[in-house]
């Protein structure tokens, strides 16, 4: 063999190391983050598309949208600042509160309800699919379940009358018409349902309020409830590619766990509240995971902070993990205000700046970006959800190639530049200073291996560059004619063609 093919064989092997799917070592004592692999064929054909997705729209919506306050919390009777009773004539007198919240339905009334412009606004912004609350832990129910009257659908829900008041199966089909996949967004906790919260009793706090192995009867029909509603959800409303559970406490728990249901000890969450309360909390996941995948094929479940194989992907809150995850995870994340709607001088939005450089972070760690916004009480979005959607659909009509289909690839990450791969590509995703508004002159990149047929061009900029070895890596020049006429803003892509 001639020395110049052992060489370029050489560096073709270094390239071919380089770019290998990493195998990383799990991050310690976080049992959340434990993943275990699913084995259903059709489910993991699924999961490896819905990583190619990258960014995804989540929407909470319900009753509380009209009061401005979080979400479900404020009828839970636990010492948090989101359970707090904010808003409401009686915030003191909680039965009194839990009635006036729950009488919410008799005016909520979302007239604006305009789900195709929400979807075009998500399908100009890049976004491939949405989860929407179907229903959260309050028990109101966005769509016309036959299980309970407590829903936008029922007779004291003025929407009721409107013609799309099943808003749930509007919002679908306008996501579906955009191209978007759908994700159905439901608690398994139900703080409406006397099968959950009985009103022989007091609730004590987010967990069912009686012994489930005392009085079997009434969880058996919390259990049928569940089913029920999960399974209309999946069987009158298309094609649900994603059942995104919450409320991780209601789940089964082994005897060690549990420590009696009378035996709670109290703490703050850094003592482990949720600990304290362990209770069996059965709702024969894998008998409904069966079903329901006996009516959409390949479904991904999501049942979030439940350790086990109905976990298809892991769902940081509100948070990046600092490294990449060698499994199927997303983050979700508020784009402003909180995960519901907060009046509109409170509505703080992201910068379109932040959230390119979220997407470019979480993508370069294997992740996908699933960004909430909130409809507020008349079915509108805030102004600024709109601006800060087209912002991010601008960089994406330029950059998405660095995002779509790609996977993680070690270093991941360089200073403020972040990595990914496609195919032979490597693309390194410069996130500008705040100040920045064109690429520098030189970027350069420590660890990204080349061949000496190395192309490398900026995405939307017409040319090839001109880089060289330096150190263990490159260094690529900008030349002026692009640097004066970026194509984008908040951050520039490098495609690496080996
Ligand atoms: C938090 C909130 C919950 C919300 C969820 C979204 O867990 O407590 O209300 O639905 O985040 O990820």
């Amino acid at each position: 063999m001639k020395k110049r093919t052992i060489i370029y064989l050489l560096l073709a092997v270094t390239a071919i190391i380089v770019t290998a799917r990493p195998a990383l070592s799990q991050p310690e004592h976080d049992h959340h983050q434990r993943y275990y692999p699913e084995s259903d064929p059709l489910v993991l054909a699924k999961l490896e598309q819905w990583q190619d997705l990258k960014f995804g729209l989540l929407m909470h919506w319900g009753t509380y949208s009209q009061w401005g306050i979080v979400e479900s919390w404020s009828i839970c009777p636990e010492d948090y600042p989101w359970c707090r009773r904010t808003t409401g004539e009686t915030p003191d007198d909680y039965f009194a509160y839990k009635k006036a919240y729950e009488n919410l339905i008799s005016t909520f009334n979302p007239v604006d309800f305009d789900p195709s412009r929400w979807a075009k606004a998500a399908a100009g912004a890049g976004m491939k699919y949405v989860v929407f609350t179907t229903k959260h832990h309050d028990g109101f129910c966005m769509w016309d379940t036959r299980e309970t009257d407590y829903k936008i659908t029922g007779e004291a829900c003025p929407f009721h009358l409107d013609e799309r008041a099943d808003v749930t199966m509007e919002i679908f089909k306008a996501f579906r018409e955009q191209g978007l996949w759908t994700g159905a967004y439901f608690s398994k906790a139900d703080w409406h349902s006397e099968y959950y919260w009985w009103p022989n009793f007091p609730p004590r706090d987010r967990n069912v309020n009686y012994d489930p192995e005392a009085y079997p009867g009434r969880w058996e029909n919390f259990i049928r409830f569940t089913h029920n509603q999960i399974m209309e959800l999946l069987t009158s409303y298309g094609q649900v590619d994603i059942l995104w559970l919450d409320g991780g406490w209601v789940a089964k728990q082994s005897p060690e766990e549990i420590r009696g249901f009378y035996n709670r000890q109290t703490g703050d969450a850094a003592t482990g509240f949720l600990k304290g309360t362990i209770v069996n909390q059965d709702i024969r996941m894998d008998e409904l995971v069966k079903k329901a995948r006996s009516k959409q094929p390949g479904l991904i479940v999501v049942d979030r902070a439940v350790p086990g194989p109905n976990q298809n992907y892991l769902t940081p809150e509100n948070q990046v993990p600092d490294q990449a995850i060698p499994y199927p995870w997303e983050s979700c994340i508020i784009a402003g205000g909180g995960w519901s709607w907060v009046a509109p001088e409170k509505a703080r939005y992201k910068s379109t700046r932040e959230v390119v450089h979220l997407l470019a972070d979480i993508v370069s760690k294997g992740g996908n970006l699933l960004l909430n916004i909130a409809p507020g009480p008349h079915g509108e979005w805030h102004p600024q959800a709109y601006t800060l959607l087209e912002g991010v659909g601008q960089w994406m009509k330029v950059n998405a190639e660095a995002i779509y289909g790609t996977r993680a690839i070690a270093p991941y990450r360089e200073g403020n530049i972040c990595l990914t791969q496609k195919d032979d590509n490597i693309y390194a995703i410069y996130l500008a200073g705040a100040d920045e508004t064109r690429p520098p002159s030189v970027i350069s990149l420590e660890k990204v291996q080349t061949t000496p047929l190395t192309k490398i061009t900026m995405l939307g900029s017409t040319g090839t560059l001109k880089w060289k070895p330096e150190g263990n890596g490159i260094s690529v020049k900008i030349p002026e004619s692009i640097r004066n006429h970026p194509a984008s803003q908040y951050a520039w892509v490098l495609k690496i063609s080996n």
